[in-house]
C-alpha cells in the first residue's frame, strides 16, 4: 500500500490509508483514544477503538497505521487545521521507533526554552512549527532568487572553501596544510577575488549563494563563523544598473512572499554617506514611517562612503568597504597622490532595510596602479602586496572588463521579513553566542595522530 501524506487524507474520505508520522498529542476517552499524527504536510485526527497497542504510545513516537478516512460529524469538525473535517479510524498500528520525552515544549514559539538547550538539541527545536516554516521560506526564497537570476542571464558558480585570505574586516580561519606542513589555508571571508577572476575570464553576469567565514564576535544581527550571503557580480555595469537589479530582485521578493507588508517607498532611495551621517548619525538609517509596524519595509540605498577610514587600533588606514572598492573618479588624482586622504569618496554603496545593513557592494578597481596605491595607503608592503595579491594584479593584465557587484546578506534579511529576534531563528545549525556549533559542539580537541600528520603542536596554557 502507497503512503498517503496527511494532506491528502481529507480527499480520500470512504477510502482506506496508509499513514506515517510522529505522534503530535494524544487523548484518552475511555475505550477510546485519538492520536494527532504529524508529517511534514500537517496533522490528523487518528482514532484508536479498544486497541491494547496505543496504551504505552508516547508523544514524538513515530507510527504507521493503516486506517478508514471518515468524516467527523458536524459537532466534531476542527476548524483549526485543514485536516478538521475528517479523522482516520485504525485498523492496523504499527510503531517505527519510540521516542523519550523531549527536553522542552515544541509546539510553543520556543522563546521560553534556554538557548544552549534548543542548540543542544536542535534536531527537535527544529521541529516546532515556527522553525520548520522559517526553513521551507527560506528554500523557497532562495529558490525563488536562483530562478530571477538565471532568467537574467547570471550563472551561478561555486568557488573554493579551501582557499587564500581576503580581506573583508574580519579575523580569518585558517586551516593547517597536510601535504605542506607549517603552511594553512584560509577560509573566505567573502568569494570577492574569486568572483572578480571571473570577470575577467569572461561570464560577465555571476551569482552564487556562498557561505562566508569571518571570526568576528557576534550579536543578535551579526553569526559567528558563517553565513551566506546573495553574492553577485557584473561586467560592464554602471552602479544604477546593479541598485536598479536589487531593487527589483527585492520589490519581487516581497510581492510574492509578503503580501501583507509594505514598502514605505515604491522607488528605493539613494542617500549620500555624507546626507545621512549628518541627518541620522548612522550609515544605516531606519526609515520606516511607524517604527512599531511589523509589516513596514523601508528599503534604502546609501551611496557615495569614504573610501578609507582611520583604524585607530592599528594606527593606519583601512579601506571602509574592501580594498578592491573604486574611488570616485573625481578622486584618483589625490589618491595617486596620497592626499586628503580622509576625503576621498568611493563608488560603494550599502544596501539598508529598517536600520539594518543587509548588503554591500561597490563598483571594482581594475588598473592596477590604483589598486597597487590603495594597498600601500592601507600600510602593505610591496613584498606584501605582491605575495597576497600578485595573483589578481596579474589577472588584470588580461583584458580585464570593467565590473562591480553587491553581496546581500542572506540571514539578515529573513530575519527582518520574518520578524525574528536573532540570526538563529533562520539558520538550521547555527553557533551559539561563543561560538560552539549546535549539536556537534565544535570546536573539540583533535587526536594527537592527526596533529602529528599536520606537523603541529598545541601549547596549553
Ligand atoms: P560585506 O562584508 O559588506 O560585503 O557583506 C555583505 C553583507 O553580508 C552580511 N553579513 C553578515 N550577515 C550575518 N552575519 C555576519 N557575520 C555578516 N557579515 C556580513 C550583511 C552585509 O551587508 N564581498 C563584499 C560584497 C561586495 O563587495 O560585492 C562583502 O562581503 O548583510
Amino acid at each position: 500500500m502507497q503512503r498517503t501524506l496527511i494532506s491528502q487524507a481529507p480527499q480520500k474520505i470512504g477510502q482506506e490509508v496508509l499513514l506515517k508520522g510522529w505522534v503530535n498529542a494524544r487523548r484518552d476517552h475511555g475505550k477510546i483514544t485519538f492520536i494527532d499524527l504529524r508529517d511534514r504536510t500537517g496533522i490528523a485526527q487518528t482514532v484508536f477503538v479498544n486497541s491494547e497497542k496505543v496504551k504505552d504510545i508516547r508523544r514524538e513516537w513515530v507510527l504507521e497505521v493503516v486506517g478508514a478516512v471518515k468524516k467527523r460529524p458536524e459537532d466534531m469538525i476542527n476548524p483549526d487545521i485543514p485536516t478538521g473535517k475528517v479523522e482516520i479510524e485504525v485498523k492496523t498500528l504499527n510503531i517505527l521507533a519510540v521516542a523519550e520525552d523531549t527536553p522542552f515544549e515544541i509546539d510553543s514559539l520556543g522563546m521560553e526554552v534556554n538557548e544552549e538547550l534548543r542548540l543542544k538539541y536542535r534536531y527537535l527545536d527544529l521541529r516546532r512549527p515556527r522553525l520548520t516554516r522559517n526553513l521551507r521560506m527560506r528554500h523557497k526564497i532562495i529558490k525563488f532568487i536562483r530562478d530571477f537570476l538565471d532568467k537574467n542571464d547570471f550563472v551561478e558558480i561555486e568557488t573554493p572553501i579551501l582557499t587564500k585570505a581576503t580581506p573583508e574586516g574580519a579575523r580569518d580561519f585558517i586551516v593547517p596544510s597536510r601535504l605542506r606542513p607549517g603552511n594553512f589555508y584560509a577560509l573566505p571571508q567573502s568569494p570577492q577575488q574569486y568572483k572578480q577572476l571571473l570577470m575577467v575570464a569572461g561570464f560577465e553576469k555571476y551569482y552564487q549563494i556562498a557561505r562566508c567565514f569571518r571570526d568576528e564576535d557576534p550579536r543578535a544581527d551579526r553569526a559567528y563563523g558563517e553565513f551566506t550571503q546573495l553574492d553577485i557580480e557584473l561586467s560592464f555595469p554602471t552602479r544604477e544598473e546593479i541598485l536598479l537589479l536589487t531593487e527589483e530582485l527585492y520589490k519581487s521578493i516581497i510581492k510574492k512572499f509578503f503580501p501583507e507588508k509594505k514598502l514605505t517607498f515604491d522607488k528605493f532611495p539613494h542617500l549620500s554617506y555624507d546626507e545621512v551621517m549628518k541627518k541620522y548619525k548612522t550609515d544605516k538609517p531606519d526609515l520606516r514611517k511607524d517604527k512599531n509596524n511589523p509589516n513596514e519595509l523601508a528599503f534604502c540605498f546609501v551611496v557615495d562612503f569614504p573610501l578609507f577610514e582611520w583604524k585607530e587600533s592599528e594606527n593606519r588606514w583601512d579601506s571602509m568597504h574592501h580594498p578592491f572598492t573604486a574611488p570616485k573618479e573625481g578622486a584618483v588624482p589625490n589618491l595617486l597622490a596620497g592626499k586628503d586622504i580622509e576625503s576621498l569618496k568611493a563608488l560603494q554603496y550599502d544596501f539598508v532595510l529598517n536600520g539594518y545593513e543587509i548588503g554591500g557592494g561597490s563598483i571594482r578597481i581594475t588598473d592596477p596602479e590604483i589598486q597597487t596605491k590603495i594597498f600601500e595607503i592601507m600600510g602593505h608592503k610591496k613584498r606584501d602586496i605582491e605575495a597576497k595579491f600578485g595573483h589578481l594584479l596579474e589577472a588584470f593584465k588580461y583584458g580585464v572588463p570593467p565590473h562591480g557587484g553587491i553581496a546581500p546578506g542572506i540571514d539578515r534579511f529573513l530575519m527582518i521579513v520574518f520578524n525574528e529576534p536573532s540570526l538563529r531563528e533562520v539558520i538550521a545549525f547555527p553557533t551559539n553566542s561563543s561560538g560552539r556549533t549546535a549539536v556537534m559542539d565544535a570546536p573539540s580537541d583533535v587526536d594527537n595522530q592527526q596533529l602529528k600528520e599536520l606537523k603541529l603542536s598545541v601549547t596549553k596554557k
